[in-house]
């Protein structure tokens, strides 16, 4: 299976995002050939064992009662042979294969990636029709489901069918097909859609993110207290007499809203900002800290050795700024890089797999070196 090249057909990553992406839902059969899935159902469901790992099980029955039960899972045996689908979060933290679906849609920056999520499905297992405020690809595993996905509609109903469902009434299909391993659908937010499983089968949800205004402001606001910025007052030497004192004047209104948002505009501190705010994982993810500190020296021994490599861990969020300044964020966390620093940092933000020769060539001076001991020593990266 080659995970590298999605078949397109007539279409392109250009067309999609031109007359697809966030716009029209969208059917791409095959767009992998032989796919095999990336995890069994058997690990899937391991998986969904661990406390640290959100999962659910939505079942319903012949009288259309849903229910929801929330892992860590001991045992799948009550659940029967149809009507249920188990669901695990961000599975791209735990399983590299299943992280390496994400490669194909590399023509979207991973800063708008959250998770792939997979799901389970037993014969007439599904999540009902619902909406999801965020685009997703889901790609086909074994298994055939029948899946549906309508236009936004507002005289859709929002349901309820239990508390931690939300589904909507039966909406006018626009893709209507059974999909097969290796098809492709793609969502847009808030189209209604709806998969029912014909037999086992198992889906890939790439899930991508969008802040909401609310959470950045606040996150903003956050960040601010944390630094102790934006404490001075504001100031108004210039005033003139007023003689409609209970009047806040649309030139004091401008004059607030203008000393607001000189906090956005102190742009070092708006990149820190961002950069952290965007490469915060949302899900529990394996780090991998050292059980001793790896030193200049240790490092100096681990370079000397050929087959060792330097890896990631998987779903590690990852991304670089280079604007007035280059800093490289890792999981939340900024790294200042300078002329010397910025070949090694491109790399490690490519989350590539570095031989120790890439490396000897990359961190011959001491700065390299404090940038891969820093990302060691937090578990970010691993010797392999
Ligand atoms: C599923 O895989 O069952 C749900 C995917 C989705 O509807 O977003
Ligand atoms: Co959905």
């Amino acid at each position: 299976m080659n995970l590298e090249s999605l078949n397109w057909g007539d279409l392109s990553p250009e067309i999609f995002l031109k007359e697809y992406w966030q716009k029209k839902p969208l059917l791409i059969k095959q767009a992998f050939s032989n796919f095999e899935d990336t995890i069994s159902a058997d690990e899937l469901a391991g998986l969904a064992m661990e406390a640290e790992i959100e999962s659910r099980i939505i079942s319903v029955d012949n009288n259309d009662n849903w229910q929801v039960d929330h892992g860590p899972f001991e045992d799948f045996s009550q659940y029967g042979e149809s009507y249920w689908t188990l669901l695990v979060q961000a599975v791209n933290n735990w399983s590299r294969p299943t992280d390496a679906l994400l490669k194909p849609f590399s023509f979207i920056p991973n800063w708008r990636i959250d998770d792939v999520m997979v799901s389970f499905s037993t014969p007439n297992g599904g999540v009902g029709a619902h909406l999801d405020q965020y685009d997703v690809f889901i790609v086909q595993g074994s298994g055939k489901r029948h899946w549906q996905v309508g236009a936004p509609d507002n005289t859709l109903t929002n349901l309820l069918p239990h508390a931690d469902l939300k589904q909507v009434s039966e909406f006018t299909p626009v893709i209507d097909e059974i999909t097969q391993a290796g098809d492709l659908l793609y969502i847009p937010p808030n189209h209604p859609h709806k998969g029912i499983s014909i037999e086992n089968s198992v889906n890939f949800s790439i899930g991508f993110q969008a802040p909401s205004s609310q959470d950045l402001w606040s996150n903003f606001a956050d960040k601010l207290i944390d630094n102790n910025l934006g404490e001075e007052r504001f100031s108004d030497p210039d005033r003139a007499l007023t003689n409609t004192s209970y009047l806040i004047t649309p030139k004091d209104k401008q004059q607030l809203k203008a000393f607001m948002l000189q906090q956005l505009e102190q742009e070092s501190f708006y990149e820190q900002f961002i950069g952290q705010y965007l490469t915060q994982g949302h899900h529990a993810m394996e780090i991998l800290i050292p059980v001793e500190d790896i030193d200049e020296s240790k490092l100096n021994d681990i370079l000397s050795e050929p087959e060792i490599s330097f890896m990631p861990v998987s779903g590690l969020k990852v991304a670089l700024i280079n604007d007035e300044q280059t800093t490289l964020f890792i999981n939340g966390e900024s790294f200042l890089l300078d002329n010397q620093t910025l070949p090694l940092g491109e790399k490690l933000a490519q989350q590539q797999a570095l031989s120790t020769h890439e490396v000897k060539n990359l961190a011959i001076c001491l700065k390299n070196k404090q940038l891969l001991t820093s990302v060691l020593n937090k578990g970010y990266w691993y010797i392999d």
